[in-house]
């Protein structure tokens, strides 16, 4: 994909605040430091567009990224973060709920793991609730840098267990480092966003 610009749309906490058009959407839910924005900006080339942090909770709004002027990505607060309040989690909760729930522009929900680590039971819940709104699940298994290459399948086995996932093909590891997989993100992103619209 040719990346003509990106830019950041709109912050929100509220469907008031989502961008009013009809250009598609995906959006990339995970807990918090997995690497969501690091994601974003890597795929777009951008260093710094989607604000990152070595300490969980840098991203507490759903943060709408415009790109080429014909799509957008869409940056999730992250969850399981525990160094905040109930009430706080409680908040983010409401704020993504709303999101999904309700988002008609939304194309697809893609939730983002730790390929190193077996997933958690939210990112569990995440992912049956994603299946269950009726998007395809697909995982993107990210920070592949820190592991070798002859651990991906080992790793993905382990995230593939823990998730239900039956179909191989749902499950692509990544690395926002080194770019690994991009180019077959970018495809599996193009077929995505082409659907059901006339973009
Ligand atoms: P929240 O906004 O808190 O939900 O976090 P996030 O999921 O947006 O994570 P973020 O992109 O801020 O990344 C968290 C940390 O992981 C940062 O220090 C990143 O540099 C690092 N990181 C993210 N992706 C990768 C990757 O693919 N490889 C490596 N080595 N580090 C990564
Ligand atoms: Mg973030």
């Amino acid at each position: 994909m040719k990346i003509i610009k990106s830019d950041l749309h709109a912050i929100a906490v509220a469907p008031k605040q989502y961008p009013q058009d009809e250009l598609p959407e995906i959006a990339f839910a995970g807990r918090s430091n997995v690497g969501k924005s690091s994601f974003i900006n890597s795929m777009i080339n951008r260093k710094n567009l989607a604000r990152t942090s070595g300490k969980p909770g840098k991203t507490r709004t759903i943060n709408f990224y415009i790109i080429n002027d014909k799509f957008r990505f869409v940056d999730l607060p992250g969850y399981g973060y525990a160094q905040v309040s109930k009430a706080e989690r409680e908040k983010w909760g409401v704020i993504i709920e709303k999101f999904l729930v309700t988002r008609e522009n939304l194309r697809e929900v893609i939730l983002i793991v730790d390929i190193r680590h077996e997933p958690t039971e939210q990112d569990l819940m995440m992912y049956d609730w994603i299946k269950s709104l009726g998007y395809a699940g697909i995982v993107i298994a990210t920070k592949a840098d820190k592991i070798s290459k002859a651990n991906y399948q080992k790793q993905v086995k382990i995230v593939r267990k823990k998730l239900g996932i039956n179909d191989s093909n749902l499950i692509i590891p990544y690395s926002s480092e080194k770019n690994i997989n991009k180019d077959e993100l970018w495809s599996i992103f193009k077929q995505i966003i082409n659907q059901k619209n006339d973009q």
